[in-house]
């Protein structure tokens, strides 16, 4: 059996990397404090494999294939492809297809259908918060796609059941494993909208105030109201409601929100008690 031992959630907005050398003191301060943290609560879990959810920007997929869901099955991953990332120091990424292989059967058991991909690349979504929070060593990566770019988007609910699904399929693997889940995106942000760089900060306190209130019916409401208004990046947000319900709904923890208008994003970082 293997043991679900922390659930994280981590913006990664590209301007993080892409300005850290111009943005001033003041967002430094604050991402560096919330990454060293999400790294500290990381690493205190000992995971022995890490399942990380985000999009794909446009680097695996495009409109011609764009899968809801794809979970990485490969031995390795390749390191994040953008010019300007790097710097990020893994060309290659270990993956951990006995965990992926069952967490993809689990899945069609419970009804699901996701792709697979036994070579993804994986992006800025996946490499920001693993570089910036200091994973390293990394452990080995089961990498899943979530579609938050373009729609048609995978429902709120069903995310959420995506996420309890991966909580069980954690519990029946076979094998003694320690498994944490990081979820990546959000919250807030418009990307190459007429009101790019906007932040939604009304919407992004809401958002954790009902991540806070371990009531998924509530939040589900709240998200599909309101997530379609917040700038297309605030998409990303499903991502934080799979992880939310890997955690069954309970024991999110704030560790920082700050909206930072140099990154463009409402950046938010987070972790549950499981
Ligand atoms: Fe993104």
């Amino acid at each position: 059996m293997a043991e679900l031992v922390g659930v994280f959630a981590s913006s990664h907005g590209p301007m993080i990397v892409r300005s850290w050398s111009t943005l001033g003191p003041a967002p430094k301060e604050s991402l560096t404090a919330a990454f060293t943290e999400l790294g500290r609560r990381i690493r205190a879990a000992r995971a022995d494999a890490l399942v990380v959810i985000s999009p794909d920007h446009w680097v695996n997929f495009f409109i011609d294939n764009l899968p809801g869901i794809c979970v990485g099955v490969g031995e390795t991953h390749d390191g994040p492809p953008e010019p300007w990332f790097k710097a990020f120091p893994h060309r290659t990424i270990p993956g951990h297809p006995q965990l992926a292989n069952h967490i993809v059967e689990t899945a069609f058991q419970r009804d699901f259908e996701p792709s697979v991909s036994y070579k993804l690349a994986l992006d800025h979504g996946f490499c920001i918060p693993l570089w910036k929070a200091g994973i390293d060593p990394l452990p080995p990566i089961v990498p899943i796609v979530l579609n938050d770019l373009e729609p048609p988007h995978p429902s709120v609910k069903r995310c959420f059941a995506w996420g309890s699904m991966l909580a069980e399929a954690v519990a029946s693997y076979p094998g003694r494993l320690r498994v944490a889940i990081l979820a990546t995106g959000g919250l807030s942000h418009s990307i190459g909208e007429p009101d790019m760089g906007r932040i939604d900060e009304a919407f992004d306190r809401e958002c954790l105030r009902r991540f806070e209130a371990g009531d998924p019916q509530g939040l589900f409401g709240f998200l599909n109201e309101r997530l379609g208004q917040a700038g297309n990046g605030a998409a990303e947000v499903r991502n934080w409601v799979a992880a939310h319900g890997a955690a069954r709904g309970r024991g999110f923890e704030l560790i920082k929100y700050d909206p930072i208008p140099d990154v463009y994003v409402g950046c938010g970082f987070a972790s549950w008690k499981v």
